[in-house]
């Protein structure tokens, strides 16, 4: 994987059509401003500095999360958007094999303590590569620039038979009135529909595996490629090709 300099404090504007799409709402976002939040948030997410609520929210997220994971000694897993590596954690002491990405520098210094093989990068900006048995991405699609094609990417980078767990703010009743304290916080993320997220990962050969609502407002959604989906990937893929040409 790549991780290009700088790739964490960029200021590109949105300007792509995907936050018109039925099932997506929210954005533009400001990717200096969500940087800012997620340094000032570092201190909170340190390991054991969590209490209260937010000790409950995160083991909420984290148990769903691995229930739709299916955690396994020698699985290589990607955690995208690891944070202070929390989760990250929790699956390297299962044995699984992780790689943990994250455009925060402060974040990534409590990540290098779990694991060496740390990634500083906005997602949108990394390459990836498709031998993943699990990609997670946790509490990090709402905050990406450009979520249609971040998504497209994780999904790619799944190997056959493997997995996918998203777990984003929905759009919804719950989801919209905590995306109104991120706008009194100055930005904007996006929320998704279900249908959406499914919509999209379909598109790319994976199927659905089950989801839960770990929070009111969370929904964490497991999808699987199948052999057949990578076969309907590559259709998909040739089909988007022909109608380019
Ligand atoms: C809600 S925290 C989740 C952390 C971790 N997944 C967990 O469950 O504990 C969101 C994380 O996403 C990271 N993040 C936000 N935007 C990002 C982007 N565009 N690319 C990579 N990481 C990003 C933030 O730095 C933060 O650490």
């Amino acid at each position: 994987m790549t991780a290009p300099d700088g790739a964490t404090a960029s200021a590109e504007p949105y300007t792509s059509p995907t936050a018109r799409d039925a099932g997506i709402f929210g954005g533009p976002l400001d990717a200096v401003r969500v940087a800012a939040y997620w340094h000032a948030m570092s201190s909170s997410y340190a390991p054991d500095a969590s209490r209260g609520l937010v000790r409950f929210s995160h083991h909420r997220q984290h148990a769903a999360a691995l229930r739709l994971c299916d955690p396994w000694a020698g699985q290589r897993v990607l955690d995208a958007g690891a944070g202070s590596g929390l989760l990250t954690r929790l699956l390297v002491d299962l044995g699984c094999d992780v790689t943990a990405v994250d455009a925060s520098p402060a974040m990534l210094a409590h990540l290098r303590k779990v694991t060496s093989k740390v990634v500083l990068s906005r997602l949108e900006d990394l390459a990836l590569p498709g031998d993943f048995d699990a990609v997670l991405a946790i509490g990090v699609l709402n905050f990406v620039t450009t979520p249609r094609d971040t998504l497209r990417r994780l999904c790619r980078a799944v190997a056959p038979g493997g997995v996918l767990v998203l777990q984003v703010t929905e759009w919804s009743a719950f989801g919209l009135a905590y995306w109104l304290g991120y706008r009194a916080r100055g930005f904007s993320p996006f929320l998704f529909s279900r249908r959406w997220l499914v919509d999209r990962a379909e598109e790319e050969g994976l199927v659905p595996a089950g989801s839960e609502h770990s929070l009111p407002h969370d929904l964490t959604i497991g999808f699987r490629r199948t052999p057949r989906g990578t076969v309907s990937t590559i259709q998909h893929s040739t089909f988007q090709l022909d109608r380019s040409m």
